[in-house]
C-alpha cells in the first residue's frame, strides 16, 4: 500500500524539477530569442529593394505559381501574355518606369470592366507571373505592395540567356 505512495512522490518531484529545469531553460534562451529577432528585423532591412533587384530575384516562386493561375482566370479573357513580355511588348516600353507605376496601373485600371476587383496581394501576383515570364529570376522574398519599395525598383530588360 505505501510504496505506490512513495512512487508517486517521486514522481511529483520529478515533473516538478522538470518544470523548473524547462523554465530556467526559457530564461537562458531569452536573450537568444531577443537576439535572433534583431538579427531577423537586421536581414529584413539588408533586403530593401534595391534598382538592381529586379535581376536579383523581388518576387518568389509562390507569387508566381498563384500569378498564373490569377492571371489565366482573370486577364486572358482579353489578353495575351505575349501582349506583356514579348519583343517590344508592354514591359519594354515600360522600361526606366518604376514597378509601382505599372503596380499602379494594373491595379487601378484592369481588368478593364471591374477595376481594382482583385486584392492588390493578387495583383502583386500577377506581376510576378508577368515579370517570371518576361525572364527574370524569382528570389527568396515576395514582391512587397507597399508603394515605396516599388517605387526603388526600376523596370530593365530581363537578363537573356545566351546573350
Ligand atoms: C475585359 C477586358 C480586359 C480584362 C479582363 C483585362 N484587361 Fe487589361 N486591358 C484591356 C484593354 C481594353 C486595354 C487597353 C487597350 C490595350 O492595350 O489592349 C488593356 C490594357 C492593359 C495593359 C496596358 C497594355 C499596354 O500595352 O498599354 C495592361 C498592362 C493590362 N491591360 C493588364 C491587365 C491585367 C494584368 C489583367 C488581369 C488582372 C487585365 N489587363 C485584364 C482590357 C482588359
Amino acid at each position: 500500500m505505501r510504496a505506490p505512495v512513495r512512487q508517486k512522490r517521486a514522481v511529483d518531484r520529478t515533473s516538478f524539477e522538470g518544470g523548473t529545469s524547462v523554465r530556467q531553460l526559457a530564461f537562458c534562451l531569452l536573450p537568444f530569442i531577443a537576439g535572433s529577432i534583431t538579427s531577423a528585423s537586421k536581414i529584413f532591412a539588408q533586403t530593401e529593394l534595391d534598382p538592381s533587384s529586379l535581376n536579383a530575384g523581388v518576387f518568389s516562386v509562390e507569387q508566381v505559381e498563384r500569378g498564373r493561375e490569377a492571371f489565366l482566370a482573370e486577364c486572358m479573357e482579353c489578353h495575351e501574355i505575349e501582349e506583356f513580355t514579348g519583343s517590344g511588348a508592354f514591359l519594354e516600353q515600360q522600361q526606366g518606369e518604376t514597378l509601382w507605376s505599372v503596380f499602379e496601373f494594373i491595379w487601378a485600371e484592369m481588368p478593364e470592366d471591374k477595376p481594382a476587383w482583385l486584392e492588390p496581394e493578387e495583383y502583386a501576383d500577377i506581376l510576378s507571373y508577368v515579370l517570371s515570364v518576361y525572364g527574370f529570376p524569382a528570389g527568396r522574398q515576395s514582391l512587397p505592395i507597399d508603394q515605396e519599395s516599388l517605387e526603388d525598383v526600376i523596370i530593365t530588360s530581363p537578363p537573356r540567356v545566351g546573350g
